[in-house]
């Protein structure tokens, strides 16, 4: 079928949902989903969102928090751009009818690792599934937004589908829509709009151990790539130090950073603190640097995990404060208020992705990206806790203000095929996939993880090659499935992220290798 929409948008977390509204009021504007609407990263996101909202803190101090996070590479301009404007999407969201936690009349601030001050607006421990609520439900009271779940967006359309040569040098690419797998019809619908917006999050599944949920598989870096787009910083993997270590469950159990900055503390297997060998901010160092320590202990222990104490906090803080990881724990046989907490690190973010300039575009004309899938500068080597949601609302807001200009200037493609199916087959083999995406994330852990070498990148680099053409083979010839696209677009950022770890000669933010000390 085709579908003709004034704004098309590929994710329905918080960067896709806060621009459709914004876009709203302009146009047709068409959600795409490949899952429930309400899946994707936002909803397990529990620290919250930065802002600097009163004046016992300033937006330089977060400004310079940022910056020392982003270990010297991020876009200064950026920076304050996004801390300045963080007020004002705040009081967006509480008007959108987000609610997060109050003491007395102001709002109740936590604090996280690397920030120098109580910034944190939260909802409980559960903030995702707030602001997720809260944007969702302002989606669908709006007449002009129309959101559809199990959609597949497969790939971007440019002049490549209208038979025209386009190289990473074509100067100007432009995107006029996108080709989408049906999930409840099986076919390929081809979505033509004057404006699309990237907003497909994170893609920690190229790891074996990750707190992000399935959905994050890096669809719409993988889309700019094959488009020929530019795709930047990607060997900023972040990995967030406490995860909770319960080895059969994926995604991991996230234990936030807020426990940190209540005052939890790192505890060896031994059960002694080791944090002041790494760093004198101790359990709240910025992520990285906290994430190697435990690499190291783990390493030089031979252990599997260490541990988190949170039993200074006080037991009433605890379960109020932390009422979803109290009720996980328990649910495991551990009693926070009573027992540590095992931990390890996991894969959690990405800091890298589809370059952006300061209106969200892309370098696709008419083609914009928001969120965890967008690299705008703001991370640098390595994003700041909580600036992520932050990043997502000013960027869709952005982008929004420029879409609704853009849109009055551009005309749909109507010469756009519809897919070409001919040829395929069914591929029935599943465990051509599924043993491929184990083989991946083994190679991206063991190879291109929190430490790495020379030798590791390029052995994860020779691997990484031979299982893209199988699995690109094996694309040619089948007929598109969810599960086969997305094994290659993990492939795709795989191997994004080892090229661009392999380019960058230098020990900065994320990227650590023990061949550059
Ligand atoms: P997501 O919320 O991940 O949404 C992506 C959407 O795109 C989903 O709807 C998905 O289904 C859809 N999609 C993907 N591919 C396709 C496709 N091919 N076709 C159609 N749809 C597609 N950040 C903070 O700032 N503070 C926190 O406290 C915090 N806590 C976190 C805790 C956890 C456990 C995790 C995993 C992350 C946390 N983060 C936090 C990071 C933050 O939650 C994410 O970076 C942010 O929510 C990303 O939002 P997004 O809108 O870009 O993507
Ligand atoms: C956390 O709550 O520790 C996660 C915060 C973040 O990823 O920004």
């Amino acid at each position: 079928m085709r579908h003709e929409v004034d704004f098309l948008v590929i994710g329905s977390g918080i960067a896709g949902l806060s621009f459709a509204l914004k876009v709203a009021p302009y146009g047709k504007v068409c959600i795409l989903t490949k899952a429930d609407a309400a899946e994707g990263s936002t909803k397990y996101a529990q620290g919250g969102i930065a802002a600097v909202m009163y004046d016992s803190d300033s937006f330089e101090a977060h400004i310079k928090d940022t910056l020392i996070a982003g270990d010297g590479i991020c876009t200064e301009e950026v920076v304050k751009m996004v801390i300045s404007g963080a007020p004002e999407r705040i009081k967006e969201l509480v008007k959108y009818g987000v609610n997060f936690d109050k003491d007395g009349s102001k709002f109740d601030l936590h604090r996280e690792g690397g920030h120098s001050d109580f910034r944190i607006l939260h909802h409980k421990d559960n903030t995702g599934e707030e602001i997720e609520r809260g944007l969702l439900q302002a989606i669908h009271d709006h007449p002009n937004i129309e959101l559809k779940e199990n959609q597949f967006a497969i790939d971007l359309i440019t002049q490549h589908h209208l038979g025209q040569r386009v190289t990473k040098h074509t100067p100007d690419i432009e995107c006029y829509g996108v080709y989408v797998l049906n999930g409840d019809t099986n076919e390929v619908d081809t979505y033509l709009a004057k404006v699309t917006l990237l907003a497909t999050g994170g893609v920690g599944n190229v790891y074996t151990t990750t707190t992000n949920p399935i959905t994050a598989t890096g669809d719409g870096v993988a889309m700019v790539h094959r488009a020929r787009g530019v795709v930047k910083d990607m060997e900023f993997a972040q990995f967030h130090p406490t995860s909770l270590y319960n080895p059969a469950e994926r995604p991991a159990f996230l234990i936030t950073e807020a426990m940190r900055g209540a005052g939890a503390i790192l505890k060896d297997m031994k059960g002694n603190e080791f944090m002041q060998k790494y760093d004198e901010r101790l359990s709240l160092a910025p992520r990285d640097i906290v994430a190697r320590a435990i690499d190291k202990e783990m390493k030089m222990a031979g252990a599997d995990h260490l541990y988190l104490d949170a039993r200074g906090i006080g037991k009433k803080e605890l379960i109020n404060g932390f009422p979803t990881i109290y009720a996980k724990c328990l649910e495991i046989g551990i009693n926070i208020t009573k027992d540590m907490i095992p931990i390890r690190p996991a894969a959690h973010y990405q800091c890298g992705g589809i370059a952006v300039d300061m209106k969200g575009e892309t370098s696709l004309h008419n083609l914009f990206a928001a969120g965890e899938c967008s690299c705008t500068g703001l991370h640098g080597g390595n994003r700041l806790a909580s600036n992520s949601l932050l990043e997502a609302v000013v960027y869709a807001h952005n982008a929004a203000q420029e879409a609704v200009d853009r849109v009055k200037r551009v005309a749909i493609n109507q010469n756009v095929p519809n897919w070409n199916a001919e040829g395929m087959v069914f591929n029935e083999e599943m465990v051509l996939i599924t043993q491929t995406k184990k083989e991946l994330q083994e190679i991206m852990s063991n190879y291109v993880g929190i430490v790495r070498s020379d030798l590791r990148l390029q052995r994860a680099f020779d691997r990484l090659n031979l299982i893209f053409r199988e699995t690109d083979s094996l694309y040619n010839r089948s007929v598109v499935t969810a599960e086969l696209t997305e094994l290659r677009n993990l492939i795709a950022c795989a191997y994004l992220i080892t090229k661009q770890a392999m380019a960058r000669r230098e020990n900065r933010g994320l990227h650590y290798s023990i061949d550059l000390l």
